[in-house]
C-alpha cells in the first residue's frame, strides 16, 4: 500500500485517459495527492499514466468502464486493497455522439448508450465506490451548461444535454442523502474546452477547464448539492 499522509488526498477520476479527466489526473498529482487515473482501455490508461510519471509525478492506474458493473466492483475491490479509501471521487467519463442530433427523430440507441454512461455510470460507481469514501470525502460530478435548466437551450447535442439535466438532477438529490454521512456532492460546467468532444474551435484550454475541478477537490470548499463553473455557483 503506498503511503499516504494525511494531507494527501486519494483521488479517483473516470475517463482520465485523455482531455479534461487527463489533465485533472495531472494537476492533482501535481499537488502531491494520490491520484487513481482510471479508464476503461487498459492500454490507453497504462499509456496516460507513463506519460504522467514521465513527468515525475505518481499516479497509479486502474481499468475501469463505468457502464460494466462488474468492472466497477472489481475495481472498487482493487482499490480498497491498495488505498483503503477514497477521499475524493471523480465522474469525469462522459460520451457525447455526432448523431445526437435530435430527440424527436433520432435513434434510441444513442438515447440508451448515452444515458449508460453519462447518467447510470456515475450513479453505478457511487454505489460501489460508496463504501471507501470517508466522511469528509467528495463526489464531483462533471456536468455541463447544456444540462441547464435555466439557460435557453442551445439546439445542441440534445441527448447530452438531457443526460446532463439528470446528472445535475442526481447531484442534488444524493447530496441531500450523503448529507447524513457528511459526505458533499456538486456538480460542475468546465466550459467548452478544446478535447475530442469538444473539438478544436472551443476557446478554453483543458487547463482552464480543470480549473473549478480542482479547487472543488483540493480547498476548503463547504458547499453541497451545488452547480459551478468558474468556481462560483450557477444555477441548475
Ligand atoms: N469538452 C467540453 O467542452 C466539455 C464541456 C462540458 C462538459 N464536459 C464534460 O467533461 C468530461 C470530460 O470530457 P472531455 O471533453 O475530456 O471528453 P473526451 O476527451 O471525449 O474524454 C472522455 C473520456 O471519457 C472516457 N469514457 C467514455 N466512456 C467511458 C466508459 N464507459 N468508461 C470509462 N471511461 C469512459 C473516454 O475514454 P475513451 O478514450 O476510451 O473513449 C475518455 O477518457 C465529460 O463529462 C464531458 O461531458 C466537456
Amino acid at each position: 500500500m503506498p503511503i499516504i499522509r494525511s494531507d494527501w488526498k486519494v483521488i479517483l477520476v473516470t475517463g482520465a485517459n485523455k482531455g479534461i479527466g487527463f489533465e485533472l489526473a495531472r494537476q492533482l498529482a501535481q499537488l502531491k495527492h494520490k491520484v487513481i487515473l482510471t479508464a476503461r482501455d487498459s492500454a490507453k490508461g497504462k499509456e496516460a499514466v507513463d506519460r504522467l510519471i514521465s513527468e515525475g509525478l505518481e499516479v497509479y492506474f486502474q481499468l475501469l468502464d463505468v457502464t460494466d458493473e462488474v468492472s466497477i466492483k472489481q475495481a472498487a475491490g482493487q482499490v480498497k486493497a491498495q488505498f483503503g479509501k477514497v477521499d475524493v471521487l471523480i465522474n469525469n467519463a462522459a460520451v457525447l455522439f455526432r448523431d445526437d442530433q435530435s430527440l424527436a427523430e433520432g435513434t434510441v440507441e444513442v438515447f440508451h448508450k448515452t444515458m449508460l454512461t453519462n447518467v447510470v455510470g456515475p450513479i453505478q460507481v457511487v454505489r460501489h465506490f460508496l463504501p471507501l469514501i470517508p466522511s469528509g470525502g467528495r463526489i464531483i460530478n462533471t456536468s455541463s451548461g447544456g444540462g441547464s435548466m435555466t439557460d435557453p437551450v442551445g439546439g445542441w447535442s440534445p441527448v447530452y444535454c438531457v443526460s446532463k439535466s439528470a446528472l445535475n438532477a442526481i447531484t442534488r438529490h444524493l447530496a441531500y442523502e450523503l448529507s447524513l454521512r457528511n459526505i458533499s456532492v456538486n456538480a460542475y460546467c468546465p466550459g467548452w474546452v478544446k478535447t475530442d468532444m469538444g473539438g478544436k474551435s472551443a476557446p478554453r484550454s483543458v487547463k482552464q477547464g480543470v480549473d473549478t475541478a480542482v479547487w472543488l477537490a483540493t480547498a476548503s470548499v463547504t458547499e453541497t448539492g451545488k452547480f459551478f463553473r468558474d468556481r462560483k455557483v450557477i444555477p441548475w
